[in-house]
């Protein structure tokens, strides 16, 4: 069994939802880690994350930043799709709750002393906020610091990139603007890959 493999089974016998939706990519160093909300529908049905809707919105940034899919590893905070029934009785989106988050970051940082990206694109605040107290509005278009740890002893900062979510992007169209130019900063500044 990989490290990554005993990673994904103790998350899945941590949790009793029988649909998580883990992250994808090149597992040992890779350039990027992106990292999103949680799986909407299209995820949780393809067990892939960032495919269907999402996954078009993923290929305009990719090509902005001038990066293959193949090249990065791609997660979500939240690995289980959360949903609510619409007004019409229809299984929707939402946003994850506190607890959900609570439960989910110390598994992504398992993930992220696992996988070591040379740096992190957080997209939207849940993204951000598993490693920064606060809003995109104040950290968008520029490179911080996210602190890892997965327990105490072996913390360590990696570079932390944070972005509007896409989807956000789409549901107030005065954004985009920011993103693009965001997305144009990420592409002229994103480190040089140097192995993995
Ligand atoms: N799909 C994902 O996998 N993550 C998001 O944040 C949104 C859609």
């Amino acid at each position: 069994m990989t490290e990554m493999e005993r990673f994904r089974q103790e998350c899945k016998d941590a949790f009793t939802e029988d649909k998580l939706v883990f992250g994808e990519g090149p597992s040992h160093f890779p350039r990027l880690m992106l990292i999103g909300e949680a799986p909407g529908e299209q995820e949780a049905l393809q067990g892939r994350p960032f495919v269907g809707k999402a996954g078009k919105n993923l290929d305009f940034f990719l090509e902005a930043v001038h990066v293959k899919r193949e090249e990065i590893y791609i997660t979500n905070v939240v690995k289980v799709r959360p949903t609510k029934l619409s007004a019409a009785g229809r299984i929707v989106n939402r946003p994850p709750d506190k607890e959900e988050k609570a439960r989910f970051t110390p598994w992504l940082m398992r993930e992220i002393v696992l996988v070591r990206p040379q740096a992190i694109v957080t997209l939207g605040n849940v993204a951000l906020q598993a490693f920064v107290d606060d809003v995109i509005g104040n950290r968008h278009g520029r490179w911080s610091e996210a602190n890892i740890s997965s327990d105490d002893k072996n913390a360590f900062a990696l570079p932390l990139f944070a972005l509007y979510h896409p989807a956000s992007v789409i549901y107030n169209r005065s954004l985009k603007t920011t993103y693009e130019a965001d997305l144009q900063v990420l592409a002229e500044t994103l480190p040089v890959k140097t192995n993995g």
